[in-house]
């Protein structure tokens, strides 16, 4: 491929798409309109955690990485791929306002034979209907005749050490075959296998079962683990013990509640959009409930463990371990740390927090009472100044050890202390 490929939305999808597109020798132009990011980006430096510096470094001494803000460079790229938010509005209905702007922004710009390819998580239809609309409109020019238009859904895993990018096998569809091919001509430097299927509305619907069949088996641990709770039974245990099934079985965790930028928020992109079909989708309703009502389960757990020692809830420190939504990310959105965060304080407790990811609570529309609020040193003094210490993220490098010595009661949704000494008279399981 002689021209560059222009990847729009730098975040936690788009930026490590364009190191790998750099690794494998291909030039990549990544737009975004945050100035700041594409300063950073320019100089060398990274603001993902799982990305190192030294790659965006490496991809920029080579000649094959930089960043713009300057849509009108889309000129010069051979595909464009869109990676950007897809979030729910007020009322939890899809959101794709940010691929319609940049369908808007990208369409004067793009010229015959241009690969359009989206990967940001929607419903079916949005490419083949909403994207491509606002292509034709704004180009003047017609999808799959003029230029070419294509699905492929993220399967990103940040923090994840085993695979990159490269061999993850990627799911494509086109609006015609000609689009699906030049679309698998453009992963094919980067990705070792390609997955085409017939059309892009079943490539979006591949990338929506795969969150929803998490979020239901996430639902499903959740409820057992209430269940296995009251017959004194420990879910871990189970877990461990279930997943030496060498077949028909794979292990979903408990947790105080579903986060990240996915989970949450993919399975009511089909709710919504099967709603327009006549259909109900009970299954990920119910999930949506159980899992919504995790935090609410461990706050319950936090007040019976103060109330053993003698304290209520109300005017308690607590201590929260972990404000990222899983380990070893310092991704912070839609983190059940808050929604915990928020009900404890609710009911008269005070909440500091200990992240190694998340120095300070970044302003964000969501949890705007939390802005500014910094990260607690983890030390002996600190774990035993606590009332209780709240473990909400398991991250690698934090002294569970020191936590299990030192603090007064803890409460440990992500069974963070195997092999640790856990008191009965201190140590509680939520
Ligand atoms: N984070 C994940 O693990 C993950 C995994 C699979 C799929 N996805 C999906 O990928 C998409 C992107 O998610 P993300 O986590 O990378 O989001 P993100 O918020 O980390 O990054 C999005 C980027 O897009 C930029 N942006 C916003 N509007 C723009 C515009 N009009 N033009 C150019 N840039 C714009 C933002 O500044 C930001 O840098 C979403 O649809 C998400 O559901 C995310």
């Amino acid at each position: 491929m002689n021209k560059p490929i222009g990847v729009i939305g730098l975040g936690y999808v788009g930026l490590p798409l364009c190191v790998h597109f750099a690794r494998s020798a291909t030039r990549v132009i990544g737009f975004d309109v945050d100035e700041k990011k594409v300063r950073k980006l320019n100089s060398g430096e990274s603001y993902i955690l799982h990305i190192p510096a030294e790659e965006i470094q490496s991809a920029r001494d080579a000649e094959r990485f930089e960043a713009t803000t300057d849509f009108s460079r889309i000129g010069e790229c051979e595909a464009v791929i869109i990676c950007v938010p897809t979030p729910l509005g007020r009322h939890r209905e899809p959101d794709i306002r940010f691929i319609i702007r940049t369908g808007k922004a990208i369409a004067p710009h793009i010229q015959p034979g241009t690969v359009v390819i989206l990967e940001s998580t929607t419903y079916p239809g949005t490419t083949d209907t909403d994207l491509r609309k606002a292509l034709e409109e704004g180009s003047g020019m017609t999808a799959g005749k003029d230029f070419h238009l294509a699905y492929s859904p993220e399967r990103e895993d940040p923090g994840r050490k085993d695979r990159n990018v490269t061999q993850i096998p990627k799911v494509i569809g086109g609006l015609t075959p000609t689009c699906l091919e030049r679309a698998k001509a453009v992963y094919e430097t980067a990705i070792e296998q390609l997955v085409p299927v017939s059309t892009c509305r079943v490539a979006e619907a591949v990338k929506l079962m795969e969150n929803i069949f998490r979020s239901v088996n996430i639902a499903m641990v959740n409820e057992l683990k209430i269940v296995y709770e009251a017959m004194g039974i420990d879910i871990w245990e189970v877990i461990d013990a279930a997943k030496t099934k060498p077949f028909g079985y794979m292990p979903f965790y408990p947790g105080p509640g579903l986060g990240g930028h996915c989970i949450p928020i993919d399975p009511f992109y089909l709710t919504w959009k099967a709603r327009e079909y006549g259909q109900s989708t009970k299954f990920i309703e119910l999930a949506g409930e159980i899992n919504t009502a995790m935090p609410g389960f461990v706050v319950k757990h936090v007040s019976e463990a103060l109330s053993s020692a003698g304290k209520p809830l109300k005017d308690s420190r607590i201590l929260m371990l972990g404000i990222a939504y899983k380990a070893n990310v310092d991704d912070d959105r839609e983190s059940p740390a808050y929604a915990l965060w928020r009900m404890l304080e609710d009911l008269g407790a005070k909440v500091d927090y200990h992240d190694p990811h998340v120095p300070v609570i970044r302003p964000s529309r969501e949890h705007s009472r939390f802005a500014g609020r910094e990260n607690v040193e983890l030390t002996p003094e600190n774990a035993q100044g606590y009332d209780l210490v709240l473990v909400t993220t398991k991250h690698d490098g934090v002294d569970y050890e020191m936590v299990a010595r030192e603090a007064r009661l803890i409460v440990d949704t992500r069974n963070a202390f195997t092999g640790l000494n856990q008191d009965p008279d201190k140590y509680f399981k939520a």
